[in-house]
Parts: structure tokens; sequence; C-alpha cells
């Protein structure tokens, strides 16, 4: 099946920092856009070079860093702005020049206070300006969903024969839903010129910005404008994090790529966290710290067995190191035997019981039990287990890892990443038969 390309806009740097407490100095913005470039993103939209000369010296300075992606400024529809957003971008290998102008009544009489004809007038003009100091321009009709359809293609029309290259719909209030997006993008694909590609920018207001940008991809949208954690004004856009590993699980179901090396995902969403000193909420898809955590026994027991029984992309895939069991009181025996086995002690069934009493009581008081806790514990029981030579329970779940990839292959027709690692706990050496030891991991 041939594949589309869908074209990675990152806006961290502009849309996303627009969110409170998220805004970057030039210093930092050019340590993320190197992060965002090993990432592979196809555009980095650096800045806002009117907004202030913070601004404008941060999008010259990815411009001079960063010469592999395209570099956007945005720019209002008016002429100064896009003049310094031409000046911000004279060293950029690929300039892009993205002018926006609200197109909606509530917008249009609120807060521009013009008729639709100037609006109409304006976007043509601006559009073709930015045309005068780049060949890449891309045009965004604020607040597109809650535009008059037939308004919104009539602006459309007019920027495009204008020399718009790129025409950007965003849902700047978060206020559409999936079917309803997808049907105003089909539209839109239709009426416009196969040259010019249509792109997505989704606000998060409904929590739905990942779901509509999906939405827009298989109506015809080959950009989308996303960024990392899902930063961005009020409830964020959409988390370039969670497109990206929707279309590659979920290959069977989209038939589209992308360049991302998806092994960077965590690194970048780590440095932004670094940067912005904003924490990822713990059980955010693809990059929480709680999204390959395991805690419930019965889970913590099919992970062991196999991952895929609740994991559907290997931590690897993402960048995150490891999935982690964590342990606490809803931990059960084949977690606590696994932990105990990575330190250097294996148990016989019995002697694994009582530690595992003494556990559930430890963990009641003091909710996760680390390493240090379980030494301990280990140590006050008396038990020495047999001692397991360093090194040896590694090799043997690498083993069980090659035993493992053929089932994955089997279980993910869409594809599994290759560096899948369907780890299985070493044979037990007492098998257990599979009711027992799925009640076991309780
Ligand atoms: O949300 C929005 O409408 C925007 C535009 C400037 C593209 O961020
Ligand atoms: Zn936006």
């Amino acid at each position: 099946m041939e594949k589309s390309r869908i074209t990675i806009f990152d806006t961290t740097l502009r849309d996303g920092e627009q969110s409170p407490g998220c805004s970057m100095n030039v210093q930092e913005k050019v340590r993320l856009a190197r992060q965002l470039d090993r990432l592979g993103v196809d555009v980095i939209e650096a800045g806002f070079p009117i907004a202030s000369d913070g601004d404008f010296a941060a999008v010259q300075a990815v411009a001079a860093a960063v010469p592999r992606p395209i570099i956007a400024a945005l720019a209002r529809a008016a002429k100064h702005d896009i003049e310094r957003a031409a000046q911000a971008l004279e060293a950029a290998v690929r300039p892009r020049i993205h002018v926006f102008l609200a197109t909606s009544d509530i917008h249009l009489q609120h807060k521009l206070r013009i008729s639709r004809q100037q609006c109409l007038d304006q976007a043509r003009d601006s559009v073709r300006y930015a045309r005068t100091f780049c060949d890449d321009v891309e045009f965004s009709p604020e607040d597109a969903t809650r535009t008059d359809p037939e308004f919104l293609l009539q602006v459309l029309d007019a920027v495009v024969q204008a020399g718009a290259t790129t025409l950007n719909i965003p849902d700047t209030v978060g206020y559409t839903v999936p079917a309803e997006f997808g049907a105003l993008i089909r539209t839109i694909r239709e009426r416009v010129p196969e040259s010019v590609v249509i792109s997505t920018h989704c606000h998060n207001d409904l929590g739905l910005a990942v779901a509509n940008s999906l939405a827009a991809i298989e109506a015809g949208a080959r950009q989308v404008e996303c960024t990392i954690n899902g930063i961005g004004e009020r409830a964020g856009n959409a988390s370039l994090e969670e497109i990206v590993m929707a279309l590659q699980v979920r290959a069977d179901k989209y038939a589209f790529e992308t360049a991302i090396a998806s092994e960077q995902l965590y690194p970048t969403s780590q440095l932004l966290e670094e940067i912005t000193g904003i924490p990822v909420q713990p059980n955010k898809a693809i990059i929480g710290r709680n999204a390959f955590a395991h805690e419930a026994g019965i889970h913590q027991d099919g992970m062991l067995k196999n991952p895929l029984t609740y994991e559907i992309m290997t931590p690897k895939s993402v960048g995150v190191p490891d999935s982690k069991l964590v342990l606490g009181k809803h931990s059960g025996r084949h977690a606590l035997s696994l932990r105990c086995e990575q330190l250097g002690y294996r148990y016989e069934r019995r002697e694994l019981d009582e530690i595992y009493r003494k556990f559930v009581v430890l963990a009641d008081e003091i909710k996760h039990v680390h390493d240090h806790h379980l030494l301990e514990l280990i140590r006050e029981t008396g038990t020495d287990g047999h001692r397991i030579p360093p090194g040896r329970v590694e090799s043997e779940r690498a083993a069980a890892v090659a035993a493992g990839a053929e089932e994955a292959r089997r279980m993910f027709p869409g594809g599994v990443p290759a560096e899948f690692s369907a780890a299985s706990l070493p044979a037990n050496p007492e098998h257990q038969p599979e009711q027992e030891d799925y009640l076991w991991g309780v």
C-alpha cells in the first residue's frame, strides 16, 4: 500500500510558547530547535517576530542554527508584520512566512471591526505582499471552524490566487468535532488546486485536538500543526507525539508516514519540560511518566509474560528507557519475584510467599516500595533465596524476548516496531498451570 507523507509542522516555539509559563529565551529556543531537528520535524515555527525584539532575535537565531527544516515565522495580515517576519528569516535556508487573519463574523465584528469584504481584501493583499519576499507562504484563516463555510472558501480562493502555497485551517478555539472537521477539510480539498497543501491546526479545548487532526488527515490534509507535550494557548495544541504514534501504531488504519524519529519523542519531551519547568501530567499518552508503568498485579503478571498483553507500543520505540513495574499494594508475586531476581535473589514459591506478605504490609504504609526497601525487607526476612550471578537475569530475559518476537509479528497487523522487545519471564522452574499463574499475579 502506497503511503502518503504527512508534513509535521511543529509550533512549540510559537503557539506552544504562548501557554502561560512556557515562554523561552533565544538560547532555549535554539536548544529546543536543535532537538526538533533531531526528532525530524519538517517545519519549525520559530516565533512571531513582530511580537518582541526577543522573539525576532529567536527566529533569526533558529534560522541560522538549524538549516535542514523549513523555518516559519508568523505575521498578522499587515505590512510591517510581514516585513519583520521576512527580515527575521533572512538566514533561513528554507524560509516560510505564515500570514493569518481571522475570518469568523464574531472576530470580524468584535475584534477586528472590519467587514467581510475588507477581510477578504486584506487577506489577499497580505499574501501577495508576503510572496514578494518568499516563495513559501502559508495562510491561516483564524477561527476557521466558526467561519461561514461559503465565506471561508471565498477567502481561501482569493489567497490561493494571490500565491499562498499552504492553507492552514485552524480550529482556534477547539470547538469542532472530528466528523464535522473532516467534512470541512474534504470540501476545501475538493475546491482548491492539488498543488496547494491543506494543513490542520487544532486546539484542545474539548480534548479533541488529536482526534480532529487525524480526521483532517483522513479527509485530505497533508500537513499537521502540533506541539511537543501538547502545550499551547489555553488547553493546548494537538500533541505531536500522540499524532505521530497514532499513525505509526495504527498503520493498519492510516496509510500515512512521517519523517519523525519516534525514539526521539521522549528526549524531546523531557528537554521541553526541563526548559519550561512545566511538568508533563503523569498519565499523558506516550511520554507521561506512567505511560509505560504498571502497578496492578494482573497487569504486571501479563506484562512479565508478554508485554503485548498491556502495551501497544514498546517504550523503546518512543525513547522511554524501559517499562516500569511500580511495586505497590496492587502488585502481585510475579512482579515482586522479578524485582527480587533483578536485585540478585531468586526464591522458591514458599519463600516468596513470606516476603510477599511483608511486602504488602509495607506497601500499604508507604505506597511505593523502592529497591532499597525491598533489600531491607529481604535482609529482615533472613531468606537468602538463591543468589543469582550478576547479569544472568538480563540474559535470560533477552532469550525470552527473542522467543516473543515471532508472536508479536502475528499480533500486530500494522507491523511491529523493529526493536520490539516481547520480554516474558524466564521459564519458571516450577511451572504453574495457566489459571493459577493468572491468580498469582493478583
Ligand atoms: O490557533 C490559531 O488560530 C493560530 C493561528 C495563528 C494559526 O494559532
Ligand atoms: Zn493556535
